[in-house]
Parts: structure tokens; sequence; C-alpha cells
């Protein structure tokens, strides 16, 4: 049995800042199951946002504002307080990580430059040409190799060990040797991102599975506002890469069949630079009413830009296009559609990334603090997982150092590791009809189309039907591959059954909020609703389906509003 007295699941930014931050303080192990540069916050392009004020443009930016910002993009459901310490946090995070070498794009006097970016009053976007995501992902790992910790890779955890009140550890499948294995500890801190897979056209790498979101859902922790699923405006057509909004905030135009910039229609003074879930929204309205090409996307439309700003401060995408569109936006624009991008719901913590067991954690995009309510805006993301995995972090060193004693739960992590033995063995022996990849794909269809951008209620109705389906399905797959070393045939339907539990909390959430808000756009429900719904869902995992209770929001200085851009 490994024993660490804290583990952290997940080697991207959100885990490798919580990591770097308990390490010094109490011993601290990742566990990823990919190896942490290759996590998919490396896909995060277009920046982080901070209240540098270091833009001609933003000279009168402030914390406060940057809250204002985030709380009215949220559609007014994040959590204030939180807000409040994420935006305050802001500038020292940023500055601590370039302190730590990371490698940001610079104004002419040297500080770090900042572009404009959807639903913010200034440019207030810190970005390394397009793809912050990477090096600030590069700079923590170096990091966290300074401060030496051990980092266990190619480990899929499959279980969370809970034991009455306590949370006492992790299972793990080591994908090498095919081995489970026992990992107990003092504290978990889940980091390992969210659950895009779950949609057709999303954005998020093969590994965005929910895994972590699942684990402790089946194991009673409740998931927060997970019907909240954000769509980027632009993804590429085709392969649904991202396109970054960065792209946007250096002037990019969308353009519909006919040349136009409809975004005059929807956001007349934001353009193309609204919240995401307007901008979204625009664009399927566009292509649902005719004015799409090919009835299936529009135009990212760079050419103005002209050929050194796109060298200079979007090589990534240009590389993408070219690679797998074979369109240089120097010279022809972009197709692009909404594609599935991020999930604003998640683990339900409190504002230290605390769930309701001793011990357990989460941070980052697994996690929701709330920071971002009903819709997130772009360059939060990586703002909160170097915020809330550095405040994650801390908060489990401080719990491990004042605690009696230790290693109290090794019974408990054996036990579950007999039953996830199992687990895998009937999985394993089974020898149905199904194939996990069919209800995979089936799901992920069902849930594009019936819990996507636009929804109603007989949609979310055939879909929930749909998931409980693919449910009983479930139960006839077999896993070809009986064999144990870098099974993916094993993993991906350990992953599916998860996801299918995911996707049920989702559609549950969706269906029971009779309103729109941010990304949930219903159609039977169009208004926002602050008497019934201004609340957080909380669901809860049963083997009859999601348990939906709510939560209340907490309001400080922003009064909920309507939101005009
Ligand atoms: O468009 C982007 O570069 C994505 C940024 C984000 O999701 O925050």
């Amino acid at each position: 049995m490994y024993y660490h007295k804290i583990l952290v699941i997940g080697g991207g930014l959100a885990g490798l800042r919580a990591a770097v931050e308990s390490a010094p303080r109490a011993d601290t192990a990742i566990i990823s199951q990919v190896h942490p540069v290759r996590s998919h916050s490396g896909a995060a392009q277009g920046g982080v946002n901070a209240p540098l004020a270091n833009n001609p443009a933003g000279k009168d930016d402030s914390w406060e504002k940057h809250a204002y910002d985030t709380t009215k993009g949220s559609d007014f459901l994040a959590d204030q307080d939180a807000v409040e310490f994420m935006t305050s946090q802001a500038g020292p995070c940023i500055y601590e990580i370039e302190h730590w070498g990371c490698p940001f794009s610079r104004t002419d006097d040297g500080r770090i430059a900042q572009r404009p970016f959807g639903g913010a009053g200034f440019p207030r976007t810190c970005f390394a040409a397009d793809k912050t995501g990477l090096y600030m992902l590069h700079t923590l790992w170096e990091r966290s190799v300074k401060l030496d910790i051990p980092l266990y890779e190619d480990r899929v955890m499959v279980d969370l060990v809970i034991e009455g009140e306590h949370c006492r550890g992790v299972i793990c499948l080591n994908m090498k040797t095919g081995e489970l294995e026992p990992f107990m500890s003092e504290a978990v801190i889940f980091a390992s991102g969210g659950s895009g897979q779950i949609y057709a056209r999303s954005t998020n790498a093969l590994i965005s599975t929910g895994s972590a979101q699942a684990a402790a859902y089946r194991r009673g922790v409740p998931l927060k506002d997970m019907e909240f699923i954000q769509f980027h405006p632009t993804s590429l057509y085709g392969t649904n890469i991202l396109m970054t909004e960065g792209a946007r905030g250096e002037g990019g135009y969308l353009i519909n069949s006919s040349g136009e910039r409809f975004m005059s229609k929807y956001a007349p003074k934001a353009m193309e630079l609204g919240p995401r879930d307007i901008v979204s929204r625009s664009i399927q309205t566009e292509i649902n009413e005719g004015r799409g090409i090919e009835s299936q996307y529009v135009y990212l439309d760079l050419r103005h830009l002209g050929r050194e700003k796109i060298l200079e401060r979007l090589p990534g995408i240009r590389d993408l296009a070219m690679n797998f569109v074979d369109v240089d936006p120097i010279e022809k624009p972009v197709p692009i559609q909404p594609g599935q991008h991020y999930t604003m719901g998640g683990i339900d913590t409190d504002i230290d990334g605390a769930t309701k067991f001793k011990g357990m954690y989460a941070a980052g995009e697994c996690g929701c603090v709330s920071v971002h309510g009903a819709n997130r805006l772009g360059g939060n993301s990586l703002l909160d997982t170097v915020v809330f995995g550095k405040r994650a972090g801390a908060v489990a060193a401080e719990y491990v150092l004042a605690k009696d004693e230790d290693k109290q739960g090794e019974a408990a992590v054996m036990r579950s590791l007999g039953e996830t033995k199992e687990r895998i063995e009937s999985l394993l022996s089974r020898k149905g009809e199904e194939n996990h990849s069919d209800i995979r794909d089936e799901m992920r269809e069902s849930m594009f189309r019936r819990v996507g951008i636009f929804r109603e209620g007989d949609g979310m109705k055939e879909g929930l039907e749909k998931i409980r389906e693919l449910k009983e399905r479930y139960s006839s797959v077999t896993v070809q591959n009986k064999g144990m070393r870098y099974n993916v045939d094993l993993i991906r339907a350990i992953e599916l059954e998860g996801m299918l539990d995911v996707a049920e909390a989702i559609t549950t959430g969706a269906l029971k909020r009779e309103e729109s808000r941010g990304a949930h756009s219903r159609l039977d429900f169009k208004e926002r609703d602050d008497d019934r719904f201004l609340k957080h869902t909380i669901a809860t995992y049963s083997s009859e389906g999601a348990v939906i209770e709510y939560s209340p929001v907490t309001i400080r200085n922003f009064k909920p509003e309507a939101r005009r851009y």
C-alpha cells in the first residue's frame, strides 16, 4: 500500500498548483493518468485574467471591476465571496507564476501584455501568444520537479475511499501493469478536470471524462450546478479543436454566409466580445435560421489583422487551422461552430475547496467553488486553477498537520480495493452483446442534441430516458481485450459507467431548472427566474437517479440585474 499525507489527483494546473503549495509543508504526491505536461490544461490558449492594468485601455481596472464582470458573466449565480477572493488574488497569483518563469507575452515597456476577452469591461487577459495554458503548465511542472514532488503517472483513479465522515485515500489502476493499487492518505485533493467527453463536439481532450466527479458522486459527495455546460463559440468545424477567444480579442470578426458581422444583432456594444453563452447562441441561431455555411458553421475572419499580428499573437491557431482544415487564416476565414468546452459545475466545495467529507478537497474544473455560476468568462478558468489550487493545497496541508493521528484508513482502503477488484473482474468476465464505444457515442450525441446550447423540457426528458436505456445496456458491455497492460478497452469501459452517472446528474438538474440562466437556455422557459431559481443545484447520487436539492447563492455587492452587452 502506498502512503502519502496528501494525494493530489490530476497533474494539470490546479493539481500542480495545489501540490506546489502543500508539498513544502506536508508529504504530498501527485497521481495522474497522463504525464502532467500532457494534461488538458495545456490546451488552454487565449489567456488568464488578472486586473493588472498594464494595457493603456485597462488603466482603470481593479479587482472589484473584475469581480463585477465575473458575477454578471455568471448570470448572478456565482458565489460572490468566492469571486471576490479569486479576483483579489489574481494579480498576486499571476506575478507569482511569472516570477517562477512563465514566459508571458510583453508590452513594449516589458510588462505582462493583456488583451481584451469576452464579457470583460477592460483588457485584462494576460497571455503567452495563444499557448498560455501550456506555458503555465510547464512552469508549474518545473516547480514541482524542483520541489521533488513524487509523481505516480499512468494511473487511472477508479475509486475514492470514504469511511464515515473521513476520506481515506483512493484506488488506482496502474495502466502499465494492470494492477489495482491502494493509496492511503490523510487528505485527497481532486484536480482532474472536467467531463467534456460526455458531449459530442467537445474541445476537450479524451482524458476529460469527469472520472473524479463520477467517483466522488458515487461515494456520496454531491455535485453542484452540473446543468451549466459551456459551449465555446469558436471551435474548428470538423474536429472542434479550440480556436481561441483571443482571436476575437485581437480584433477577429464573426461573419455569416452573407459576410455580415451578425453579432451587431445580438450584442450591439460588445459585438464578438460578448460572453460565451450569448455568442454561442448567436452563432447557433445564425446556423439554425439558414445563415450558416452548409448549415453547419460560420466564419471567424482574421484576415484584416494582418500577417504580422497573426504570426505574433495567434501562431498556434494558425497552425491548427492549416493542419486540420487546410485554411491559412492570413488568407481565408476559418470555419467554426460552437463546441462543448467547460463544465461550470462540479464537486460541491466551499471556498477552501473542502467537500462534506473531512480530508477531501477539489479544485479547478472538476470542482465547483462556485466562481463561474451559470456562465464562465474566458480567461477565468486558468485563474481559477491557480487561485483555488493554491488555496486547496494550503488548507489541506493545515488540515493534515493539525490531525492527531495518521494512517487510520488502512482497513477502509483495503475494503475498497476488494470491491474495486470485484467490479473490474465482473466487467472483464461479462459476455454481453454491447460495445462501450457505441454506448459512449450515443450518449455524446444525445447530450449534445438534447442538453446542448438550446434545451427544452420534452427533449431533456427524452435525454434522461436515453441515459437510463444506455445504463441498462451498459450492464451487457463486453470488454474484448482481457489483457492487463495498457488495456484501454477496459479503461474506456470503466470511464463510461461514471460518464453516464454524470450525464444523468447534468440532465436531471437541467430538467428541473425551469428558467434560462447563462449557458442553460430553455426554449420553454425563456426568462431568468430569480424568485424560483437564484440557487445552486445540488445533485446527490442514488441508484434510482440524481436526487436534486438546492442551496443558496452568496450575494454581496452585486444584486442581480439584467445582462446587457
Ligand atoms: O478561448 C480560449 O482561449 C479559451 C480560454 C478559456 O476557456 O478560458
